[in-house]
C-alpha cells in the first residue's frame, strides 16, 4: 500500500494510514483514543453496539460481565470508515471482567485484520490482567504485528496534563517500532 499524506492547512499533515478504532462504554477509552487522534492526526473510529448500553448503576457490571462470559458478538452500528484500509492500527478497549470488550470482539471477527502493524491499549480500574495479551494472542493468528500494549488507570479520574504525558510516552514507544514512515506526533 503506498503512502498518502495529505495536507490539512498550515503543516498539519494527515496520515491516511493510521486508525484509531475503539469502543468505551463511559469515556476513559475514549479520552485516549481522541488524545492519539489529536496527537497523531488520523482517523478514528469509535464503535458502538446497536443495543442500549448500561451505563453508571451497578447492574452494567452484570450486564457487560454476562456478555464477556458467554463471548457475546453484539451487532454494532454502521460506520463507514473500513479498517482493512489501514496499515497501521490503534485498537483500543476497557477492561470487562479480565477481558476486552464484546464489541472489539465483533469488530475483529466482522474484518479481515491482516498483516497490519497494532498498537493495543486498555482502560481499567484496578487490574487489566491478560486483556491485552489475549488480544495480541487473536491477532497474531493473521500475522499482525502487535507493536506495544499500554494500561491506563481511570484517565478520566486524573489530571488531563499527566493523561497527556502518558499517551505521549505510549505514542514513544509505538514510533521505536512501527515501520511507518511519517509517523510523528
Ligand atoms: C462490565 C464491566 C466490567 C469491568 N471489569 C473490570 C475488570 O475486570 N478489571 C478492571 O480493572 N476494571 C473493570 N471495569 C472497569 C473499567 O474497565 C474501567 O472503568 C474503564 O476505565 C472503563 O472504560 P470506559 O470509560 O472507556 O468504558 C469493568 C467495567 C464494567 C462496566
Amino acid at each position: 500500500m503506498n503512502l498518502i499524506i495529505t495536507r490539512e492547512g498550515g503543516n498539519k499533515v494527515k496520515s491516511s494510514e493510521i486508525l484509531v478504532v475503539y469502543y468505551s462504554l463511559e469515556g476513559n477509552t475514549e479520552l485516549i483514543s481522541t488524545m492519539l487522534r489529536d496527537k497523531l492526526n488520523c482517523d478514528l473510529l469509535k464503535i458502538e453496539p446497536q443495543k442500549k448500553e448500561r451505563k453508571g448503576t451497578l447492574s452494567k457490571y452484570i450486564w457487560g460481565g454476562k456478555q464477556v462470559f458467554l463471548k457475546e458478538e453484539p451487532e454494532l452500528k454502521p460506520y463507514t470508515l473500513n479498517p482493512e484500509d489501514y496499515q497501521f492500527l490503534f485498537i483500543g478497549t476497557p477492561v470487562w471482567a479480565g477481558s476486552y470488550t464484546p464489541p472489539i470482539r465483533t469488530f475483529l471477527k466482522k474484518h479481515a485484520i491482516k498483516e497490519k502493524e497494532i498498537a493495543l491499549f486498555c482502560c481499567q480500574k484496578g487490574h487489566s490482567v491478560s486483556t491485552l495479551d489475549s488480544l495480541e494472542t487473536l491477532l497474531s493468528k493473521d500475522n499482525n504485528n502487535v507493536l506495544h500494549k499500554g494500561d491506563f488507570y481511570e484517565p478520566n479520574s486524573k489530571y488531563l496534563y499527566d493523561v497527556r504525558k502518558q499517551v505521549e510516552t505510549y505514542i514513544r514507544n509505538v514510533i521505536t517500532k512501527t515501520t511507518i514512515k511519517n509517523f510523528s506526533y
